[in-house]
């Protein structure tokens, strides 16, 4: 919360509709969905059955007999009958047709090491050789959790089908969390066994991550929880590149343990359905992290389905996700979803601007992606340090993704104009690590885009606004609220591990006047975001309910003030934050960072001061503007407000040493403090 306020969905909406953009006819004659009828055989009245056509979309070993089971709500069952394995599904199937493509193209970040092209018999192998491992050497089972803690190369997906191949629960931590982080989820998980790399790089360097592992095992044990093996893959096989010791009798080198399983097959284990794929921690605003646990057959079907009709993705397509495999973006949309669909999706180790803001394009224009998918602050970034560089490169999108937080319309317009040089069609994808895959976009090919929009509910996706009392807001009332679906849908979460408590409460809580029906009507899903949704149905987001400024009564999306002050040319990034003020209540600080070439000045201030009253009004004219040098940011790319706040009151910042740039902390705070 940024300012000790209540949590309420009510907000005061200043935006102005944005202009639409259609997609090109080009694409709209090779989509796998241009079907305007879609949405009337998703209807709610065809719920749950419509979903069935998501199953389908995968090679089940026993069909299923019942599409939606509430018996347990809020914990829904999809498919339930059905046996079905995950491995078998994005790898095996593929082998008749398309053994000798690749399946996957690694990208080292030194530029002088070559690229891997993985095809899908290599991938079959090498999946089947770890598993060999997991199931033999560690006597790894069914249901049994096994913690990853590895980086953008291939042996992460290796690792995730070999796991799904034995039934085998995955909880993969992003290699850039602490290593105190990821035993914190070694011991919520209770995995016995670690799965980690000696090193990767990042900007140029070597990182010890073996290091951050020993870490990771000494937290785990602190806490209560042993570790009996660490299984350490090797950068470069055979040649260990960290310092740290590999402790005897714990520490195994999986790239030597895998040659003795050379060419051994491992049967697929036939799985329930509605049995666990994986867990995936989120972060709560509060308290521990949040297991969000993810099924085989509804989640799997369900980015399958996404994959294909919101992505567009064809065998054929070169598909490049530039999140970490560590998000739950990289579990569905850079391995499952693609893979299921026989896609060659593209793994990329490092940072996307090194060694030189040309990178990315020069990424794309080698291996002639053609699918790009990324998050408002890397397209941020990328504008920031290198706005004119893709002109320079020669590929060409057919469709290009935002995903992660709202985009501010001038940002949408440059990675529109500038990144798919007008010819791309963009998608905003609107979801969560607990919902699966996308609830809102535009689908591609059906519907027009509107600049900083996701869009309406995706086909059975039925989203509605509501009020703090629970009553509807209507489309194009004008009025904000909070993000609710009406619905399950199969890619839900079932639950919070080992918390079903914190789950019913986190997201059916607050609207559930029956805690004891079985009716899923009478368990509406709350996001967590405000929202306002437009009389087209579109779905714009504000920000986290959490992230509200109330000055003089009046509330404001972070949101908003952020995008007033990026229609200043000059500014690359904004984060706003609440000060609390005696008269108003609380009243906006602004922080920016300016695109290269132009300089910080007092006049400046003005100008973006006076460009966000312009657009929202006096009412949210900043108190002050600071322009700094960098935003201090989260490793997943998400601006740490709180931070800002902190050094806003002149209060301790706390420890910031998990951010991607802790050092920037320290040169705002004495800016800004002196
Ligand atoms: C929160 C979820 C979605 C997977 C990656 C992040 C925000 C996400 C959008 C979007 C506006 C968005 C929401 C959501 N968010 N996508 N297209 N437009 N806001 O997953 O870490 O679980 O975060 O990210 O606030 O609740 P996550």
């Amino acid at each position: 919360m940024t300012n000790g306020q209540e949590q309420s969905a009510h907000y005061d909406v200043h935006w102005q509709e944005e202009e639409y953009y259609y997609p090109p006819p080009q694409f709209i004659g090779q989509a796998n969905c241009s079907d305007t009828s879609i949405f009337d055989r998703f209807s709610l009245d065809n719920f749950p059955e419509c979903f069935k056509e998501f199953a389908d979309l995968l090679d089940w070993d026993q069909y299923w007999h019942t599409t939606l089971d509430t018996s347990d709500a809020p914990c829904w069952k999809w498919f339930v009958g059905g046996k079905l394995n995950a491995s078998y599904n994005c790898v095996d199937r593929h082998l008749e047709k398309y053994k000798n493509k690749t399946a996957i193209h690694f990208v080292p970040e030194l530029e002088e090491e070559p690229v891997v092209h993985m095809t899908f018999q290599e991938l079959y192998r090498r999946v089947n050789e770890t598993a060999a491992v997991l199931r033999d050497f560690c006597g790894l089972k069914a249901g049994d959790r096994v913690t990853l803690y590895l980086p953008m190369t291939p042996e992460l997906p290796i690792t995730m089908l070999a796991c799904a191949r034995l039934g085998v629960i995955h909880c993969q931590v992003f290699a850039g969390f602490s290593g105190k982080a990821c035993g914190d989820r070694v011991w919520d998980s209770e995995s016995e066994v670690l799965i980690t790399m000696d090193a990767y790089y990042r900007s140029g360097k070597l990182l010890d991550h073996k290091a951050n592992s020993d870490q990771a095992v000494e937290a785990a044990e602190k806490a209560g929880q042993k570790v009996n093996k660490v299984l350490v893959w090797r950068r470069y096989p055979g040649k260990y590149s960290s310092p740290t010791d590999m402790v005897d009798g714990r520490d195994y080198f999986l790239d030597d343990l895998i040659k003795e399983k050379r060419s051994q097959i491992v049967e697929p284990v036939s799985m329930p359905a509605e049995d666990i794929l994986f867990l995936m921690y989120t972060s709560g605003s509060t308290g521990r992290p949040k297991g969000c646990q993810h099924s085989i057959g509804g989640y799997l079907s369900y980015v399958t389905w996404m994959s294909k009709y919101v992505q567009d993705i064809h065998p054929e397509d070169v598909y490049w996700c530039m999140a970490d495999i560590g998000w739950i973006t990289g579990h569905s949309f850079i391995v499952y979803g693609p893979l299921a669909l026989a896609a060659s999706t593209v793994i990329y180790e490092g940072v996307p601007t090194y060694p030189d803001p040309g990178r990315c394009w020069r990424i794309a224009e080698e291996l002639d992606v053609n699918i790009f998918h990324t998050s408002p602050t890397a397209i941020r970034a990328l504008r920031k340090v290198g706005g004119d560089e893709p002109a320079k490169y020669n590929y060409r999108f057919k469709h290009m993704t935002t995903v992660g937080e709202p985009i501010e319309p001038e940002v949408w317009r440059w990675y529109y104009n500038v990144v798919g040089k007008g010819k791309a069609v963009v998608v905003d994808t609107w979801w969560q690590t607990e919902t699966g895959g996308f609830l809102c976009s535009t689908l591609p090919a059906v519907s027009a885009m509107k600049p900083g929009s996701a869009g309406p509910g995706l086909p059975g996706i039925h989203p509605v606004i509501l009020d703090d009392e629970g009553h509807e807001i209507q489309p194009g009332e004008g009025k904000a609220g909070n993000l609710c679906i009406r619905n399950p849908w199969p890619g839900a979460f079932q639950t919070i591990w080992k918390d079903k408590e914190r789950y019913i409460n986190s997201y059916y809580g607050k609207y559930s006047k029956d805690r004891n029906s079985k009716d899923w009507r009478d368990w509406i899903y709350m996001a967590g975001d405000a929202a306002v949704m437009s009389k087209d149905g579109y779905v714009r987001i504000l920000g986290r309910i959490d992230d509200v400024i109330n000055v003089s009564g009046h509330r404001l999306g972070t949101k908003e003030i952020e995008s007033a002050a990026l229609t200043t040319e000059e500014v690359a990034e904004a984060a706003v934050v609440a000060m609390p003020d005696e008269i108003k209540g609380s009243v906006p600080e602004l922080y920016v960072s300016l695109k290269p070439g132009y300089e910080p000045s007092d006049e400046l201030a003005k100008k973006v001061s006076d460009n966000v009253a312009d657009v929202l009004g006096k009412i949210a004219k900043p108190s002050n503007v600071y322009i700094v040098p960098d935003m201090p940011k989260t490793r997943s790319g998400k601006i740490m407000r709180r931070v800002l706040l902190s050094i806003s009151s002149g209060k301790d910042v706390g420890d910031v040493s998990t951010l991607a740039n802790p050092q920037i902390v320290e040169e705002i705070r004495k800016q800004v403090q002196s």
